[in-house]
């Protein structure tokens, strides 16, 4: 895929970018047809997918499974994604009766289910949906400390501002545009700005959690968050700041995020090294060998979205990181069998959550999918 320093002509990508999507393809329809509308997030013990819904509906990684399956429709035109995914996108909507149980991940959930099931089907519930999911994160916002607030709880947890909040905020800039309405892209603004004085530091790495004076917005102190500790680089986090930024240049064409996701992006490719999975936290000590391959192909989804934007001279850089990731899994890590339902094994997620070190991550499939259909589509350019 990578000859030299060059990237293979448009034709041999794209053919071998539709062999690796055959192999998904090929295991997702087994799944799809055994768990049917249920919303998963990790392999039980059997290899099969359980159910999250069942157990938290507003879960942050409700809209992954979702997200696979429309992402998998675009590709294939298999019926059953489509037909499974509009239930889900269903089953979702009714978090809504609880905004109590509501939070800062309304990107995560709805974005990749809602808002993309508009973009493929036109369904004004659908986009009915992403807007309500907007409005709630637009009302996160604290119009005097300019973050928007993660997670609920009173105490500390109010002053919470996360660096994974990046990727919600391409909801609101969605929201803008398909409403005609500045105020959703404002707060986006906004927070994002915020985020690169108080997560982005100078070398390019990034606070996870940062505490906020919910009155004045003056920063009070950063968390290690789901990291190795404080001042620590949990991977996961950078490659969020990378993604997250390099969508708001997309969305925006504000040069300023765009350079603010090449410096993390420079730094998690240096970082990472020449391991094959990310380490979980790029400070961590060297034993225990914690890896997390979600944040690989978050990462790896991030490098094609800056390839898409830089300069003619710059792209090769950012596309090799992504192939290489993307070869990597392939060849040494995915499960394309179809005896159990996980795709991208190895990932964590918490340095310090026993149980959740090294497992099927819902969110690495959905991943590793988004950053071949991505590549997919800058190859058919
Ligand atoms: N957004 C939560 C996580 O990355 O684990």
């Amino acid at each position: 895929m990578v000859s030299g320093n060059k990237i293979e002509n448009g034709q041999k990508m794209r053919e071998w970018i539709d062999q690796i999507l055959d192999k998904v393809d090929r295991k997702l329809r087994v799944t799809a047809k055994r768990i049917g509308d249920t919303v998963p997030y990790t392999t039980g013990a059997d290899g099969k997918y359980n159910d999250q819904y069942a157990q938290l509906p507003e879960a942050w990684t409700n809209g992954f499974y979702p997200g696979l399956l429309w992402l998998m429709y675009e590709q294939t035109g298999y019926e059953d994604y489509r037909k499974y995914a509009e239930k889900i996108g269903e089953k979702l909507f009714r978090i809504f009766e609880y905004p109590s149980r509501l939070h800062h991940d309304m990107g995560f959930l709805f974005q990749l289910s809602s808002v993309k099931e508009f973009e493929l089907t036109g369904h004004e519930r659908a986009k009915e949906t992403g807007l309500l999911a907007a409005i709630v994160l637009a009302s996160r916002y604290n119009i005097k400390s300019r973050y928007i607030r993660a997670w609920q709880g009173d105490g500390e947890k109010g002053t919470l501002g996360i660096i994974d909040c990046m990727m919600n905020i391409p909801l609101l800039y969605w929201a803008s545009e398909t409403e005609q309405d500045p105020r959703y892209k404002n707060i986006a603004d906004s927070f994002a700005h915020t985020v690169m004085k108080s997560h982005i530091r100078e070398d390019g790495s990034a606070n996870h959690i940062v505490s906020f004076d919910v009155e004045t917005g003056e920063i009070i102190k950063s968390h290690g968050g789901q990291g190795y500790g404080y001042g620590s680089s949990w991977s996961r986090g950078q490659a969020w700041a990378l993604n997250g930024f390099a969508q708001c240049y997309a969305c925006t064409g504000n040069r300023d995020y765009l350079n603010v996701a090449k410096r993390v992006a420079h730094y998690f490719i240096s970082a990472q090294g020449d391991e094959d999975i990310p380490l979980c936290d790029f400070r961590q000590p060297k034993e225990p060998h914690i890896v997390d391959s979600s944040a690989g192909m978050i990462a790896a989804s991030g490098f094609v979205t800056i390839a898409g934007a830089v300069e003619e001279s710059e792209k090769d850089f950012y596309l090799q990181a992504a192939v290489k990731q993307i070869d990597t899994y392939d060849k040494k890590l995915c499960n394309y069998g179809l005896e159990s339902e996980e795709l991208v094994p190895m990932g964590t997620v918490d340095y310090h959550l026993k149980g959740g070190i090294h497992i099927p991550l819902i969110y690495s499939d959905y991943y590793f999918v988004e950053t071949l259909c991505k590549l997919k589509a800058y190859f058919q350019r």
